[in-house]
């Protein structure tokens, strides 16, 4: 019977074959311990040499590190390993031998390691995360399927920008000039105005001069928008959100957290609600914490956030940034007009903004104020002025960093490990 290491439990007491690669290996004379991946997971296998054929006991001492092989043998429990079974290998046929894999199970550089980030990823660690972070992608799907959004993906080339021109990747679309999508907002808003209410998760752009450890070039974001929803509103669908995500990793990837040794205990409380303070409250709170520099109107760098976040045990939203440090598109607050009506969610624990939103002007004329502000040109926004001429309606949306929400239900502390192959700056290989 053919199987995978993920469904060893339906298996016990059985003999089965698994197609599997070899991660790591002890032995002594009389007994091989083979730890083995199969992509679903990992598992010992233990060749014993009294109970196998010499020729097998001899591969099973001398097999290198990731040579593959379909391995044949009986399913146990063992309650020693965090899989809670093992296989007492019977047969191995020998598939392909690999010589001299670069990462061994010895300590390596990060430099090294991102230069074979092809094979890393075949490590525990990396395994783990990129499962945790698969978790997040489905259990996304099934928050907002279940809430009646609609998926639609906005295009990746465009002629506009959302988040401000200055970090736009430039390539020719032919004769004309064009952008790698930054955001997909502008494009999710006419999706709203459509369809109600709407996500998108797909790859956005940057060419930020950033080197910090939550920074990528490329990245991937899921974007919600909702037509008749404001921002208090937005605010609520967002801790739900982030709840469920964080409450179906704590569920599906036990496994994995352990693996990665991560603190669940600090992830088991994040339930909505979320604490909300606004930036003219966050100004005093930095001061009061010794951030003396700080003035009403600048923005905030990764110091102040995590400085804000350590107050709270649970993601809190900054509200109500100064409109002069925020997008073009923000809806003012309807009192005070120097604030927008927008939030960012820092995770805790040092990890960041990972949402950023807003409620959007619906005022056709407040709009082209704003954008001519901001110096985008008319031609590339014509149809986004429409959406404001035709049936405008109070509107609100945001966007959730998928690598920095990895890093943070991972606990790793840099990006570059929750993206297959990072996109970083002086990085474009593998
Ligand atoms: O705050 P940002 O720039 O917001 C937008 O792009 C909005 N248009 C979203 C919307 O309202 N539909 O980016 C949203 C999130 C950030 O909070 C952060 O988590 C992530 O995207 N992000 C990055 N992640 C990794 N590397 C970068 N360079 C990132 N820039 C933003
Ligand atoms: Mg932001």
């Amino acid at each position: 019977m053919k199987t995978t290491i993920a469904k060893v439990s339906e298996y016990e007491g059985q003999t089965v074959t698994i197609g599997a690669w070899l991660a790591n290996k002890r032995s002594s004379g009389k007994i091989a311990f083979l730890q083995l991946r199969d992509g679903t997971g990992f598992m010992q296998g233990v060749v014993v040499k009294n109970d196998v054929e010499e020729e097998i006991f001899n591969l099973a001492k001398n097999i290198t590190q990731e040579s593959s092989m379909y391995i044949t043998g009986k399913i146990v429990e063992d309650s020693r390993s965090p899989l809670g079974y093992e296989m007492q290998v019977e047969t191995i046929e020998l598939i392909h031998e690999a010589v001299d894999y670069p990462i061994t199970p010895k300590e390596h550089g990060t430099e090294f390691l991102m230069d074979h980030r092809h094979l890393w990823l075949r490590s525990k660690r990396q395994h783990a995360i990129m499962k945790v972070r698969n978790e997040i992608i489905r259990a996304t799907y099934q928050f907002f399927n279940e809430n009646g959004y609609v998926k639609v993906d906005p295009p990746i080339l465009t002629g506009s920008s959302a988040e401000g021109t200055t970090e736009l990747f430039h390539t020719k679309y032919f004769e004309e000039e064009a952008y790698l999508s930054q955001s997909g907002q502008l494009y999710m808003e006419a999706a709203a105005m459509a369809l109600g209410k709407v996500f998108s998760f797909g790859p956005t752009f940057r060419a930020e001069k950033s080197k910090t450890r939550r920074h990528l070039i490329e990245f991937w974001m899921i974007e919600p928008e909702m037509a008749f929803v404001e921002h208090a509103e937005s605010l609520e669908i967002q801790e739900q959100y982030v709840s469920f995500i964080v409450q179906s990793v704590l569920e599906n990837c036990k496994l994995e957290l352990e693996t990665l040794g991560r603190d669940t205990s600090k992830l088991e409380n994040i339930k909505a609600p979320f604490p909300r303070i606004s930036y003219d409250d966050a100004i005093e709170l930095l001061k009061e914490k010794g951030f003396t520099d700080i003035e009403w109107g600048e923005d905030f760098g990764a110091p102040h956030e995590t400085a804000i976040a350590e107050s709270f045990d649970k993601p809190v939203f900054i509200t109500n940034y100064p409109a002069d440090i925020k997008a073009f598109y923000m809806q003012p607050h309807p009192e005070r007009p120097e604030v927008v009506l927008c939030a960012d969610l820092i995770a805790p624990e040092g990890y960041g903004e990972i949402i950023g939103g807003s409620e959007r002007i619906n005022d056709l004329e407040l709009m082209k104020e704003r954008y001519e502000q901001h110096g985008l040109s008319g031609d590339a926004y014509k149809w986004y002025l429409e959406l404001r001429q035709y049936g405008s309606v109070p509107h609100s949306g945001f966007g959730l960093g998928l690598e920095r929400t990895v890093a943070w239900l991972s606990g790793v502390d840099h990006v570059r490990e929750t993206i297959p192959f990072p996109r970083l700056l002086n990085r474009l290989y593998p």
